[in-house]
């Protein structure tokens, strides 16, 4: 067993000023609302801001929603995609700005990057930090090619934190994940430096399905639990329909999942603890209940978690 287990204790959420609807896009691309809708489930998203500002937005709120100071703690995790700099990581101007005083590093597994921070930060509290904050931030509007309408309509900004607490082993909340990648897929989803995001969509909607159902599988049965037992569905916002396949096969219903993509696009780093702090504030999971959270991205990597809820 583990020295310690970890718990959620706050969470937060960002979201850049700037709202662009699907309409904004057929008066400059070869596209429809109706498309768009049916094929992704975006009505609009959010674009602007940067990736510190947007995460140092967010972990202020899961600060102040956890009532804890700076001081309190002892990691910073940033996932993203989008760093502001090639050197030095993005982590650091974000725990300046933060006042922070502990160590910070960022990770880089693309959408499924906050569930690689939760269970990398669940890993330093089982061997003694105290508390770790954990942020997914992500500015993909800045490597989108806007005139393209097979990326610009799905990529967009946004960001989301939670805190993770050191517990009894016996409280542990953090319990079976899966990650995982398949760097042969490199080709299917990448962006080289100062280019734009180049994708196979039809290929990665299909790897995405089946990497979501193989890994909240991995992750369930690492818990020891099944779907029945799941009060929340946390996925990856990045299309409707992957959800909605990925849960047909799981067995989860709509109505327990968190969706927010419709008004916040696909966030990469952030969507999934948006979506986490959407469900909440409309109390769609109560303490003592599961939540599954399952993410994929380019890489292509996948990563799943069961985290029993509770503050
Ligand atoms: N408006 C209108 N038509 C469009 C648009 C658009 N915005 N985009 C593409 N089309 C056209 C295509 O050109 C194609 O036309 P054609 O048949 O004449 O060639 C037609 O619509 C159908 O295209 P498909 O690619 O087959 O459409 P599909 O139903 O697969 O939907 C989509 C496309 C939305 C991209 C879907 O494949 C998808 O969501 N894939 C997964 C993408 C994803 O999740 N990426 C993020 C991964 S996470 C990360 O790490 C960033």
């Amino acid at each position: 067993m583990n020295m310690y287990g970890s718990k959620v204790v706050g969470w937060g959420a960002a979201l850049p000023d700037e709202v662009v609807t699907n309409k904004d896009f057929e008066a400059r691309l070869e596209t429809n609302d109706a498309w768009i809708t049916e094929r992704t489930g975006i009505k609009e998203r959010r674009m602007g801001g940067t990736t510190s500002s947007l995460a140092v937005e967010a972990a202020q709120k899961a600060l102040a929603n956890a009532g804890l100071q700076p001081s309190d703690i002892g990691l910073l995790v940033l996932s993203t995609t989008t760093p502001e700099q090639t050197v030095p990581a993005t982590s650091g101007t974000i725990q300046a700005q933060l006042g922070l005083t502990c160590g910070a590093f960022d990770i880089n597994a693309a959408c499924a990057g906050f569930v690689y921070g939760l269970v990398v930060g669940h890993s330093m509290i089982a061997t003694g930090t105290e508390r770790v904050l954990v942020i997914g931030s992500d500015t993909l509007s800045k490597i989108t090619d806007q005139q393209d309408r097979s990326t610009a309509v799905l990529f967009a900004d946004g960001a989301g934190a939670v805190i993770l607490e050191r517990t009894a082993p016996e409280d542990n909340a953090v319990l079976g994940w899966d990650l995982g990648v398949d760097g042969s897929l490199v080709p299917i989803l990448y962006c080289d430096h100062g280019g734009y995001l180049k994708m196979e969509g039809r290929e990665v909607f299909k790897r995405a399905v089946l990497a979501m159902v193989s890994s909240a599988k991995t992750a369930m049965e690492r818990a020891g639990v099944t779907a029945d037992d799941i009060a929340l569905v946390v996925p990856h916002q990045a299309n409707i329909r992957i959800i909605e396949a990925a849960n047909n096969r799981l067995g989860l219903s709509m109505e327990k999942t968190a969706i927010v993509l419709d008004t916040t696009g696909n966030t990469s780093s952030g969507s999934v603890p948006l979506a986490l702090s959407a469900a909440v504030e409309k109390g769609m999971v109560n303490p003592g209940e599961y939540i599954l959270f399952s993410g994929f991205g380019a890489g292509m990597t996948w990563a799943s978690a069961v985290v029993r809820w509770g503050k």
